[in-house]
């Protein structure tokens, strides 16, 4: 077997167990974030201690600022160096393959005068959009340049002196969002950010509870700063990532004979489209015990195998369940009707294309599905035969081929199966476990 590939036996059955998957991306870039230019210390619990955060904390170590040692079950203290204070670092900032890394540094940094930076990222980063952050952050005064007009990394960073504005973004993106609100904290004036439509809001919450000024319109999209607030070091307490439940979520309900606990699971509502889709889907997932832990929603799930229901989702859904899509394609193809993904073409510039990887990859699994500009065509009752497989690079290519390796007739090996790591480095470990 090559290095870095997976063997998945299929046609199992009865996976059993308790998951407690690792904490939520987002929620972990932010606090690792906001902890650096607030005063005093953040101590952060159920950090995730993946490939994505590590490159956050490793950023901001070069600007000068103290990340205790990121591991499983340790907490992370980031000791808080203020609005001002981050140095300027004298090597490359090196994003890895994270663009909410990337995407939110630019917004860190932007406001940073006198100061240089350069970022910097994988083969994949330096393929993804920044001209999405940098165009409104130009429009406040940040002066970056970049490949294709400032578009794509390495990306040069003079830091300089900002202006609040009034901001449209293009698409709802809360990288793009956030990057903006990181800026306005240093800007002179008033900063609001106008989205096409709500995407996950952990940055207006997370500030709020840093000290900021910020006002969410409740009937819009739509979230004001007002600058002139120092932030102020918190304990944050991370939730499981929705996202990577979200992958033992389908694996439950396609597998047979099967029931499995998953504890701990952030239930934010801009997170949660996953959830609407697989209960219109007529699937038996179960929330246990609701509970806000340090301003999130947080829940237990319990689901157990079901028959499911073909599949629309488009419009404002999609930034709800973004990153869920791969998965539920895995789910769509076992469903009774036919599928339709549409209003998702963000998905082609994600880690990798995600709607030509996974369209590629089902098919060699015998999956007959159509790609179109913005999603995915899956007619349904279709049986999967196990194949060699690629990740393409994508953490969650890899982890969805597992769950749709799992339910093929034969066995599968998935290359670049390491991929995982980017944000669920238990996940192979998690997948033995419930097949015990
Ligand atoms: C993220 C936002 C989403 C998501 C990504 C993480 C974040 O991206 O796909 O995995 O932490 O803000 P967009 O904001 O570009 O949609």
């Amino acid at each position: 077997m090559a290095i870095g590939s997976k063997q998945i036996c299929g046609a199992v059955a009865n996976l059993r167990g308790t998951i407690r998957v690792p904490g939520d991306k987002s929620i972990s870039h932010r606090a690792l974030l906001f902890g650096a230019i607030a005063e005093g210390n953040t101590e952060i619990e159920g950090l995730l201690p993946a490939e994505d955060p590590l490159s956050t904390a490793n950023c901001l170590r070069a600007m000068g600022v103290e990340v205790s040692e990121i591991s499983v079950g340790v907490n992370v203290v980031v000791k808080g160096v203020g609005l001002n204070g981050l140095q300027e670092p004298e090597s490359i900032l090196d994003c890895g393959n994270s663009g909410t890394t990337m995407r939110l540094m630019l917004g860190l940094i932007a406001g940073c005068h006198g100061r240089h930076f350069i970022l910097d990222g994988d083969q994949s980063l330096r393929t993804r959009p920044m001209g999405r952050v940098a165009k409104p952050l130009g429009q406040m005064g940040a002066q970056i340049s970049g490949r294709k007009q400032g578009n794509l990394a390495p990306l040069a960073i003079a830091g300089a002196a900002l202006k609040g504005k009034i901001l449209h973004t293009l698409v709802a993106s809360a990288q793009v969002k956030s990057a903006l609100l990181l800026a306005a904290l240093t800007a002179e004036g008033p900063t609001t950010v106008i989205e096409p439509s709500l995407s996950r809001d952990h940055s207006e919450r997370m500030l709020r509870a840093f000290g900021a000024q910020l006002v969410s319109n409740p009937l819009a999209p739509e979230v004001h700063l007002q600058p002139g607030h120092q932030l102020h070091g918190q304990r944050v307490v991370v939730p499981g990532d929705i996202s990577s439940a979200a992958f033992w979520l389908v694996a439950g309900l396609l597998t047979p004979g099967t029931e499995l606990i998953l504890e701990n699971v952030g239930l934010n509502p801009s997170r949660t489209g996953i959830l609407t889709v697989l209960n219109a889907m007529g699937a038996a997932v179960e929330c246990l015990e609701h509970r806000v832990v340090a301003g999130e929603p947080v829940g237990d799930l319990r689901v157990k195998t079901s028959p499911l229901k073909a599949f629309t989702i488009g419009g404002e859904l999609i930034p709800t369940l973004i990153d869920e899509i791969p998965i539920l394609a895995v789910a769509a193809l076992a469903a009774e009707g036919t599928s339709v993904i549409k209003d998702a073409a963000e998905l082609r510039v994600k880690e990798t294309d995600r709607l030509a990887v996974m369209a590629r990859q089902l098919r060699a699994m015998g999956a007959e599905i159509e790609e179109t500009a913005d999603g995915l065509v899956i007619p349904g009752s279709q049986k999967l035969r196990g194949a060699m497989l690629d990740s393409e690079t994508d953490h969650r290519v890899a982890m969805s081929l597992a769950i749709a390796a799992l339910n093929a007739e034969g066995p599968s090996q998935i290359a670049r199966a390491e991929a995982a790591a980017v944000s669920y480095p238990s996940f192979w470990e998690h997948l033995a476990k419930i097949q015990a």
